[in-house]
């Protein structure tokens, strides 16, 4: 990320989210507070260009980001389920479920590199968006900051199990600061888990749809945030060792579990990006 300069594929995404809460029907991934969080500063942009909101470029990017959501808060849900009282979301971003938290015994950590959060922050003030007692932001630069600490910091308990949601971070960091949350996420307590997404090397991908990754990448490039870690399904389960129950979903599966039966295109397609899931 670029220092000191909010996530703009954090907006991205949080656009993609918004603009499935309009168009879709039925909804995979329901969010009321997905459009209110923008506000004023981005209607416009939401409310333009009908004609590319369904070309399938835009169709299979939206299914991609609102199934990741979707399949992050369904784990949540199973975790909840077993007990679990903690939610870390690492990389944040817009993310709006600790605004819409349905269970008061879930406290929310909101980690993020500390320009999105502020950014966020003014953001939620702006749009009178209510922020639940249950819910702590905790700044920190993955690149450079101990999550363990700053965690620990913050009131998180580590003696307690945690779910962590890790959407849309991992292509953008380095191996030494994807091992180092792994290893954390590792030392937690039994019943802690983790869903993330993570991006296939290119050599993985059919040349076919080289193409249009090859102009997503370098577009987040010109963001500031590169794409730089990828994995193979073996590869990133021989990062979690340590876990067990893995869950790696590509778009076969992905679809059949969330688009099934619909009238309109929204579904995955390609590749690229996987779901992923594990647990102590
Ligand atoms: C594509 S956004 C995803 C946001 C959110 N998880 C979502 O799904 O909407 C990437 C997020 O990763 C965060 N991020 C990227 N590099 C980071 C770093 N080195 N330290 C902390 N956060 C980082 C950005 O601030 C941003 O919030």
């Amino acid at each position: 990320m670029k220092e000191a300069k909010p996530s703009r594929t954090a907006l991205r995404v949080a656009m993609r989210r918004a603009a499935h809460q309009i168009y879709d029907s039925p909804l995979v991934f329901r969010d009321p507070i997905a459009v209110p969080i923008l506000g004023r500063e981005h209607v416009d942009e939401l409310q333009g260009d009908a004609a590319s909101r369904y070309h399938p470029f835009s169709l299979g990017m939206r299914a991609f980001i609102v199934a990741r959501s979707r399949y992050a808060e369904d784990n949540l849900r199973r975790a909840v389920e077993s007990g679990v009282r903690q939610y870390v979301l690492l990389g944040a971003g817009l993310d709006t479920f600790a605004y819409r938290n349905p269970w008061p015994h879930l406290h929310v950590f909101e980690v993020d590199h500390p320009a999105t959060q502020q950014w966020k922050r003014g953001l939620i003030s702006r749009n009178q968006i209510a922020v639940p007692d249950k819910l702590t932001y905790v700044a920190v630069d993955f690149e450079r900051q101990s999550l363990a600490e700053r965690l620990a910091e913050s009131g998180f308990d580590e003696n307690a199990p945690a779910f962590f949601a890790w959407l849309g971070v991992v292509p953008y960091l380095t191996l030494p600061a994807f091992r180092g949350t792994v290893d954390y996420i590792a030392s937690q307590a039994q019943g802690s888990g983790v869903a993330l997404d993570y991006g296939q090397p290119r050599d993985a991908i059919p040349p076919m749809e080289r193409l249009a990754i090859d102009a997503l990448a370098a577009r987040v490039k010109m963001a500031g945030e590169p794409f730089q870690l990828f994995f193979t399904p073996d590869r990133i389960a021989a990062e979690f060792v340590a876990f067990k129950d893995l869950e790696d979903l590509g778009t076969l599966e992905v679809n059949a579990r969330y688009f099934q039966g619909r009238r309109d295109n929204l579904k995955w397609f390609g590749s690229a990006a996987r779901l992923f899931s594990a647990w102590l």
